[in-house]
């Protein structure tokens, strides 16, 4: 199958009215999507959300499926959450942590990640270590088999950081966890939508996932995927009239991905990311890769030749983000000054990856992130416009 891009911007409003770099922040929604959404929201305004949600039961429900189907896990296991911080909150927080448990990660690890590991460290005096990076910049599966001892209860990373283009090699890292038997949760936040995500060819226990960047749904939904085994052995973090079965006296968690879960959610939102769901199956997440990694490549090499221009990513992989600094100019300015320009790309600072940000002794950084619908003319636009800023 083919990429048709000229139907894939036919399906993209905004990209008549933006250059959309900032796909890893929340990508461009496609009209099945907004359509979906409005969809839903004309049904709540007309019937009421609670008989809205009743009405399409059985669609909401398919969500579970083909959620499932995304990443080739259970219906069962899927969990639905606001974010994808909250489904790896509810994760990480419902895993029995004990005084001198360690958890192994990368340096590369999501700032608020690491908030938790901060927090569940004062809160259960748990240890947390980075494992090593190979030389060419994503986590050395070798240093990682060797760090593993018998206190290591979890091994949590991205597959890919939110401030660079590295892939880190999940299914190495799977393949290892499950040989010395230690849990593996895989942030999935940037790489689902964009490329393939098998969690059994992984090898993980937990991934969690985000609806609007690389899937390209709306903001305010994220998921889980949880092992059928390893879900029964969660204490869940919260109980509610949704996540557990509750008498006057007690209460049963659910057996399902809804122990996770709470009751209330934006079935709107939903509806958007069931449609955004359907869509990147229907475009094919495997010719999505291919054409971010070519898009990501092309831009990486121009902007290594540009003068004044540093590129920051690492990474024998690389995927779709581009990270990269221009001498003399902050990275919020060089945002403002490409907005001016229509075109959107973002920056990280400390907050977004602390670890790697001090290691590389960097205090911010810009980024920029393409989708299989950006264009070659976009990806020129882009690197005229960073050349004059440069110059
Ligand atoms: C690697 C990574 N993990 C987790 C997150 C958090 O996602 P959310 O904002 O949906 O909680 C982000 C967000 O940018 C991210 O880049």
């Amino acid at each position: 199958m083919t990429l048709d891009v000229a139907a894939l911007r036919n399906d993209t409003p905004g990209v008549d009215h933006v250059i959309h770099l900032n796909n890893a922040g929340a990508s461009l929604m496609p009209t099945p999507v907004i359509d979906a959404m409005k969809r839903h929201l004309e049904l709540e305004a007309s019937i009421g959300g609670y008989e809205a949600a009743q009405a399409r039961a059985p669609e909401f429900s398919n969500l579970y499926d083909e959620t499932a189907r995304l990443v080739n896990g259970d219906s069962s296991e899927i969990a639905f959450t606001d974010s994808s911080t909250v489904a790896w909150d509810r994760v990480v927080y419902s895993l029995p942590h004990k005084e001198g448990d360690r958890i192994l990660t990368t340096s590369s690890e999501y700032g608020s990640n690491w908030a938790a590991y901060l927090q569940l460290q004062e809160r259960y005096g748990i240890k947390f270590d980075v494992v090593e990076d190979a030389s060419t910049g994503e986590i050395d599966v070798q240093a990682l088999e060797s760090a593993i001892d018998d206190r290591t209860t979890l091994i949590a990373l991205n597959h890919i950081p939110t401030n660079g283009g590295v892939v880190n090699p999940a299914a190495e890292v799977g393949r290892i966890a499950q040989a010395a038997g230690v849990p593996f949760l895989l942030d999935a936040c940037q790489s689902v939508g964009q490329l393939p995500i098998d969690v059994h060819e992984i090898g993980c226990t937990f991934l969690t996932g985000t609806s609007r960047k690389f899937l390209r749904g709306p903001r305010g939904v994220g998921f889980a995927w949880v092992d059928h085994d390893a879900l029964l052995e969660l204490t869940p973090v919260f109980a509610d009239n949704h996540s557990t079965q509750v008498s006057d006296t007690r209460i049963v968690f659910q057996p399902d991905g809804r122990r996770l879960e709470s009751w209330e959610r934006s079935y709107v939102n939903l509806a958007g990311f069931g449609a955004a769901v359907t869509y990147a199956q229907g475009v094919g997440i495997e010719q999505i890769w291919d054409r971010i990694r070519l898009l990501a490549a092309s831009m990486r090499t121009s902007l290594a030749a540009t003068h004044g221009v540093e590129v920051l990513d690492r990474g024998s992989v690389q995927g779709g983000i581009v990270s990269f600094r221009i001498e003399g100019r902050n990275a919020i300015e060089v945002v403002e000054l490409l907005g001016e320009r229509g075109i959107n790309i973002s920056h990280s600072t400390i907050n977004s990856s602390p670890h790697d940000m001090r290691m590389r002794d960097l205090d911010e950084l810009n980024r920029a992130s393409v989708h299989a619908y950006n264009t070659e003319a976009e990806v020129e636009a882009f690197l005229d416009a960073v050349a004059i800023l440069a110059g």
